[in-house]
């Protein structure tokens, strides 16, 4: 809405438009129901809400049906039933509905429950004259300085909860190893932090990930230049633009919608679930774009190591990749992947080859290293110099920037649509008798066939020319030289 126009009108011109203005303002709060500022003297308590300037979404109090919590979050305006996208004292429910929010003089946020005790408060440090409290379009919940709206003081941006909006980052830090993730909820009841969490792993080269506590559940991929490739991710990619940042200190994630009509999240359910979501006005409901782990080879190394998984293959999805063998023949075959493969033959480390793989879902890169400037020649030779580097591949579907991993091959699957060519060491004896690089071999194999058939026609020529001599000399003998 813009009911103010910055010409140069005359004096009873601007009484109308002020008047016009009065209106549109009057009108705008009455629609939405909700301040559009909250400031230190201020407090939001009940049914009161804070609203974005556009009204796209709303924070407030909430409590869940008949439970005794009551928490302060952000939700959308205009989307029943009602979606929590952050809650502030998700860990520290206020037991009684009298608790409100409000700003401190020197702008830090705090929710205070009857007795005027805190019971949760926004890590700030930096302070403000004149702090003001804002709902931002994108859901985030910002304060800043009157004076100096630039600078944010707090963000909620900052805290991600169990959901992912468009315009958050996920970071995470190469020195410290510190990472911002999101947090899933304990249950659909209560949004206190659970088991789960999704953040960017940057062990190797950064792959998204999913874990429940220490253990890693399941694997978003790997960045291949446009998405973290574990998702279906041409349909993604006409709704939303992904980025990532990689420099010396930190890796970030984030996206944007490429139109401002597409609403969407991603959010970590509290079964450990990582979806993204599409709300359909159409339908009035979320439509499920992705849902990972959505099969069986998507948790993390089902089929153990060297192996990989195919899912339409059922019962018996998993395979060793070629030139590897069960570790245990036994349990293999009874349908227990314990153990994963192991090479048929060692590797030499001197004459090695490799064999390609075509349309994958890249490995676990935890203990891969990458160069983003490398060409793939470059990178093959590269692998070969180091003997306990296993595999390479491009680091983007553009075919740029060399990837090596090193060890065991972890957690390689079929990917659902445009996936990766990834080179997987072999010691020369091994791919002697396989397809190892495929034009070079198609060429043995067409030289193998002219090979044969010349064999053929020169033995038939020699036969008839021997029974034809034969015939003539009538049963004297044919010498060949
Ligand atoms: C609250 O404070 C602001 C400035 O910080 C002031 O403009 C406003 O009048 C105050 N409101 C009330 C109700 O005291
Ligand atoms: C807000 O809360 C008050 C008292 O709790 C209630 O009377 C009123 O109906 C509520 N308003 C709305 C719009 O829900
Ligand atoms: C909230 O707490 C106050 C003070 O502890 C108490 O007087 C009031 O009755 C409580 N309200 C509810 C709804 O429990
Ligand atoms: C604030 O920081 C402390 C220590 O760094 C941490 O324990 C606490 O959870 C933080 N609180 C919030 C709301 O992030
Ligand atoms: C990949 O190539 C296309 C076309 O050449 C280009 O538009 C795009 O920016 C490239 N993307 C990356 C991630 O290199
Ligand atoms: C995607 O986002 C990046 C940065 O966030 C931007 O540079 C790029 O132009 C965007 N691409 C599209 C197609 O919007
Ligand atoms: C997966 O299994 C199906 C069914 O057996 C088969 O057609 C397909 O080629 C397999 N894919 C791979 C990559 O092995
Ligand atoms: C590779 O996998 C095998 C079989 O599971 C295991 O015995 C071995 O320790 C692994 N090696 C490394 C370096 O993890
Ligand atoms: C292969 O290497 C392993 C350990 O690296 C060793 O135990 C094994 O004997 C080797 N096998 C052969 C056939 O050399
Ligand atoms: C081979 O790579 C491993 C893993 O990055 C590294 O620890 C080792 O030093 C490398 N060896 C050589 C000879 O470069």
């Amino acid at each position: 809405m813009k009911p103010c126009n910055h010409g140069k009108p005359s004096q009873t011109k601007m009484l109308i438009m002020v008047r016009i203005f009065c209106f549109c303002l009057v009108s705008t709060l009455l629609s939405i129901q909700g301040s559009l500022t909250l400031t230190p003297n201020e407090s939001i308590q009940g049914n009161r809400t804070l609203v974005s300037s556009a009204g796209t979404f709303e924070a407030g109090f909430f409590n869940f049906g008949n439970s005794q919590g009551h928490y302060f979050g952000i939700w959308y305006k205009n989307i029943t039933p009602r979606t929590i996208v952050w809650v502030a004292n998700r860990d520290a429910p206020v037991k009684n509905s009298t608790a409100f929010l409000t700003l401190t003089e020197q702008g830090v946020p705090v929710i205070l429950d009857a007795s005027r005790s805190v019971v949760w408060s926004s890590n700030t440090s930096r302070t403000a004259k004149k702090p003001v409290m804002q709902l931002l379009d994108s859901g985030n919940l910002v304060v800043k300085d009157e004076d100096d709206t630039k600078n944010l003081l707090w963000e909620s941006f900052d805290y991600p909860g169990d959901t992912f909006l468009a315009g958050m980052k996920l970071r995470t830090n190469f020195v410290t190893g510190s990472f911002r993730s999101l947090t899933s909820w304990k249950n659909a009841e209560d949004p206190g932090s659970g088991e789960f969490s999704y953040h960017i792993d940057a062990h190797g080269f950064p792959q998204l990930v999913t874990t429940k506590g220490e253990i890693l559940i399941s694997r978003g991929g790997s960045w291949n230049g446009f998405v973290f490739s574990g998702v279906s991710w041409r349909r993604m990619l006409t709704l939303v633009n992904f980025s990532l940042v990689i420099n010396d200190k930190e890796v970030i994630y984030q996206y944007e919608t490429l139109q401002a009509e597409i609403v969407t999240r991603l959010v970590i359910n509290p079964q450990g679930f990582v979806q993204r979501l599409l709300w359909s006005g159409r339908n009035r409901g979320w439509e499920i774009l992705s849902t990972r782990p959505m099969d069986q080879c998507e948790y993390y190394a089902f089929c153990d190591v060297n192996s990989m998984c195919n899912v339409t293959n059922s019962p018996k999805i998993c395979t060793c990749l070629e030139g590897f063998v069960p570790q245990f023949y036994e349990k293999w075959s009874s349908l227990d992947w314990y153990g994963g493969c192991v090479r048929r033959v060692n590797l030499s480390c001197d004459g090695d080859g490799f064999l390609k793989y075509t349309g994958m879902k890249f490995p676990d890169t935890t203990s891969s290293r990458y160069d983003e400037s490398l060409s793939l020649e470059k990178c093959e030779k590269l692998c070969l110099k180091n003997c306990s580097c296993t595999a390479y591949a491009n680091i983007d579907v553009n075919g740029t920037g060399c990837l090596l991993w090193f060890g065991n091959i972890s957690d390689l699957t079929r990917h659902t649509d445009q996936g990766q060519d990834i080179y997987i060491r072999l010691a020369a004896s091994e791919l002697d008798h396989r397809g190892n690089n495929q034009s070079f071999d198609n060429k043995k194999l067409a030289g193998i066939l002219v090979g044969i058939a010349a064999f053929v026609m020169v033995l038939g020529l020699a036969t008839f020319t021997y029974m034809k001599r034969k015939k003539v000399s009538k049963g004297g003998v044919f010498m060949k030289k």
